[in-house]
């Protein structure tokens, strides 16, 4: 049985970064077919080209392996591996398809829960095994969710967190400095510079910067050595909604079929905001009922065969020039999380918009 180790996130960030740096061009095509993208696609074909390396992602997390685990450095050559995980994405969709209208009701994970092997046979009583509790589903029925205040109450509340939609109004301009420790302990030192509709999330390396950048309708990545290519759109969706400026000024027309509930958080009572952003990704708000801060935000890319699930919490709420700022958050996803502390906040700098363009390949003098 293979268990997700420390090492082997690491080697999880190295395998997409070097994927990253390779496939400069596969994603040149917005909205292109994976198979036009890639050479070898079989089962996923007529899926899209960017959701490919978040699906491979998705992999990784449910069955508590790397990319090595099926693949071989060329990533379209067959191995074993590789062949079985095709016949269980055509089993995995025929399941859904015949049981469940086609929904991605079941996943790789519904069986694999992190290991290669389900266990096929419950696991034994132990002292602390409940087989079940009273609010588990097979224990008891799901209690109805309780609705909470109207979504535009909420929205307003946290508004007020900023001065109110005129506070708001007046930061132009954000840049955060800030330390990201991830599972394994090492620390980058981050930066993310939002102005308007353009921001930057820049990660100070040795051998050059790493940024994912957004200019107005279109984002851009570029590696340390200078290679640049277009954002994925999980890539896009990702670094909007970690930006709180870009959430905050985007809040109104950013979430759709909004609804409410009331819930518990940290043991602490909180406001739940669930809606879809982008009309495509749905996310959960939670809100302090006293002060309006967002304490929790939750966002569920989609892949293939389901759903890439990342969680901020955020903390420790200072006063920024009249605006409530957290200094500290936490970023979870299956494969590892990363502890942010901020250094910290200026507002209203002068940024120039060329900063937030595409550069050109290994413009800057790399
Ligand atoms: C559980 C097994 C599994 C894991 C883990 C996995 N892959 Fe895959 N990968 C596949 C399968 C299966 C295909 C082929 C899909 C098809 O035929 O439609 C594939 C296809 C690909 C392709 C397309 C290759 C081509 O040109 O045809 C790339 C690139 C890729 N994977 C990268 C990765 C990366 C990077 C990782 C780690 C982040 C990863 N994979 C993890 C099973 C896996
Ligand atoms: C209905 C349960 C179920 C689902 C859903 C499922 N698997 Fe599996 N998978 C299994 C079982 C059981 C085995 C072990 C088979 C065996 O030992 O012969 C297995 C084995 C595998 C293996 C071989 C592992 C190894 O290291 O030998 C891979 C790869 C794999 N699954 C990938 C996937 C992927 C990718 C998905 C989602 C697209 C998926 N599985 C969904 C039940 C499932």
């Amino acid at each position: 049985m293979y268990r997700i180790t420390a090492k082997m996130v690491l080697i999880s960030a190295l395998c997409v970064l070097a994927m990253a740096l390779a496939a400069t061009s596969a994603f040149a095509q917005a909205g292109g077919r994976a198979e036009a993208a890639f050479k070898d696609i079989k089962v996923l074909q007529g899926t899209a080209a960017d959701q490919l390396i978040p699906t491979m992602q998705f992999f990784e997390a449910s069955l508590g392996v790397t990319c090595n685990h099926c693949h071989a450095a060329d990533r379209a050559a067959n191995t074993p591996i590789k062949e079985t995980a095709r016949q269980m994405i055509s089993m995995v969709k025929a399941i859904n398809r015949d049981n469940f209208k086609g929904a991605k009701t079941v996943t790789c994970n519904t069986c694999h829960r992190g290991a290669t092997d389900p266990e096929a046979n419950p696991a034994l009583a132990t002292a602390n095994y409940k087989p079940w509790t009273p609010d588990s589903p097979n224990g008891a029925p799901n209690l109805p969710p309780v609705p909470g205040p109207a979504a535009s109450q909420l929205i307003d509340n946290y508004l007020k967190t900023f001065g109110g939609e005129a506070g708001l109004a007046k930061i132009q301009s954000r840049v955060v400095k800030y330390s990201a420790t991830n599972s394994i302990g090492i620390v980058a030192n981050m930066e993310m510079v939002s102005k308007g509709d353009n921001s930057l999330s820049i990660t100070h390396a040795d051998g050059g910067d790493a940024i994912v950048g957004h200019a107005g309708n279109s984002a851009w990545q570029r590696a340390p050595n200078g290679a640049t290519r277009d954002a994925r759109e999980d890539e896009f969706d990702g670094l909007r909604l970690q930006d709180p400026l870009y959430v905050a000024t985007h809040l109104k027309s950013l979430i759709t079929n909004m609804e409410t509930r009331r819930v518990r958080l940290n043991d602490q009572d909180a406001y739940q905001l669930r809606g879809m952003a982008f009309g495509r990704v749905p996310v959960r708000l939670f809100f302090n009922p006293k002060s309006g801060n967002l304490l929790r935000l939750v966002y569920l890319l989609p892949n293939v065969v389901g759903q890439n699930v990342v969680r901020i919490d955020y903390s420790d709420f200072r006063n920024v020039q009249g605006a409530a700022f957290p200094f500290a958050w936490v970023i979870a996803r299956p494969l590892g999380y990363q502890t942010v502390k901020v250094e910290s906040v200026q507002q209203n700098v002068p940024l120039e918009d060329s900063r937030f363009a595409k550069p050109t390949a290994r413009a800057g003098g790399q």
